[in-house]
């Protein structure tokens, strides 16, 4: 376990709180898109208003790679934080140097300061010691709450934690406990729903929780190279041919762990993969030699939703089709109205698979939505995370 905000006084402190406020912008305006991770944010936010902290958030937002690139400002998510909170947010132009330390000599208690993206300084994602000392040199305690970046060992995300006191932020001790809790503790039945494209981002997944699960669905794009390791054709699907051999050991293992395996019985197929390609729906023993596998059908939907309904967890990751496209996406869409309505536990990773909850105003309805993508897969790997690594243990 690591130290918590809980654990420190921070009443007339300068706290640095590293935050993940990399959030989707619309490329023509601008705009902010999804805003869940600022809003997340906001417990922490409120936390060290409340005790009257003299509050530094830092962020990086998008990969500038080390230059200033006037989309990737902080601006809006200034404008949105402040509206989110009604009160003012300061800005500066930069996130190290005299005149960051000028705007931290002025903040009063309770005041919220935004530094400048991080990552216009090509010493950040380099951990650079001279960076991480320049951040440390602005505050007296450091907060990590940015569960997003965690899997990083960045200046701001590691470094910076060796030279201030470090404690883990509430937004990144409820990802933490919650995600833990599916790994060390999860109530029983427990399944596995992963989808997404590629057999390859999951294998290490999948082995961690083999061992843990009860139930393993897969859909979305991976399960064509499942469907060809149990002897069937995929048309023209893309199959990681040199998986192969890896899906059939992952069955044999989930088949001596006791883990059932469960892969669609029907699938929707397309002749492009395009919003006006021809579908239809086909059973996986009939899958035409010149169409993609494009969804789930609707036989699927309802055999995952059957093995679903009496589970007691259920952890997803992984679109089941080309969600992006209306008519692909009935096979996701179904998933995310199922679990959130369940009465379970519904854990749901990070990246594409949080997008969709948010789109579909699913979110409350769910457990957990994870702000984490490749922080919440890491993690689920069974990986550690240089970001929570690097705080102060209990
Ligand atoms: C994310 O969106 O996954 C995090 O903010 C990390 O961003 P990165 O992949 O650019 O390091």
């Amino acid at each position: 376990m690591k130290k918590s905000i809980r654990d420190v006084e921070v009443t007339g402190k300068k706290v640095l709180v590293r935050v993940d406020f990399n959030v989707p912008l619309d490329p023509k305006t601008n705009e902010i898109m999804d805003d869940s991770r600022i809003i997340a944010s906001l417990p922490t936010i409120w936390y060290l208003i409340g005790r009257k902290a003299k509050i530094i958030l830092c962020s990086h937002l998008g990969r500038p790679d080390g230059k200033v690139v006037e989309s990737l400002r902080m601006t809006p998510i200034a404008e949105r934080l402040s509206q989110l909170t009604s009160l003012p947010i300061y800005t500066v132009s930069d996130c190290i140097g005299p005149k960051v330390l000028k705007a931290v000599d002025k903040l009063k208690n309770g005041d919220i300061l935004l530094l400048e993206n991080l990552r216009f300084h090509a010493e950040e994602e380099e951990n650079d010691p001279g960076f991480s000392s320049d951040l440390a040199c602005l505050a007296d305690v450091y907060v990590d709450d940015a569960f997003g970046t965690a899997h990083r060992a960045h200046a701001s995300t590691y470094g910076v934690a060796k030279l201030l006191p470090a404690y883990a932020g509430l937004l990144l001790e409820k990802e933490l406990r919650v995600l833990g809790d599916l790994l060390e503790n999860a109530q029983h039945p427990f399944a596995a729903l992963l989808g997404g494209a590629k057999v390859s981002d999951k294998i290490k997944l999948i082995s961690n929780m083999l061992g843990k699960i009860d139930i393993l669905l897969i859909g979305g794009g991976m399960a064509a190279t499942f469907l060809k390791a149990h002897g069937y054709s995929v048309g023209l699907s893309a199959v990681e041919e040199d998986k192969v051999g890896l899906a059939k050991d992952l069955t044999e293992k989930a088949g001596a762990g006791k883990v059932e395996l469960v892969l669609p019985p029907d699938i929707i197929v397309a002749d492009a993969i395009n919003d006006t390609a021809k579908y239809a729906i086909a059973p996986i023993s009939m899958i035409p030699a010149d169409k993609y596998i494009v969804d789930i059908g609707p036989q699927a939907r309802e055999l995952f939703t059957e093995k679903l309904k009496p589970c007691r967890t259920v952890f997803w990751n992984g679109p089941m089709g080309v969600y992006e496209i209306e008519q692909f996406g009935r096979g996701t869409r179904a998933m995310a109205e199922l679990l959130g309505n369940l009465h379970a536990t519904t854990v749901v990773g990070g990246g594409s698979t949080a997008e969709i909850v948010t789109e579909m105003r699913l979110g409350f309805k769910m457990t957990h939505v994870s702000t984490g993508g490749g922080a919440s897969m890491s993690f689920m790997e069974g990986k550690t995370l240089p970001g929570v690594q690097a705080l102060q243990d209990e």
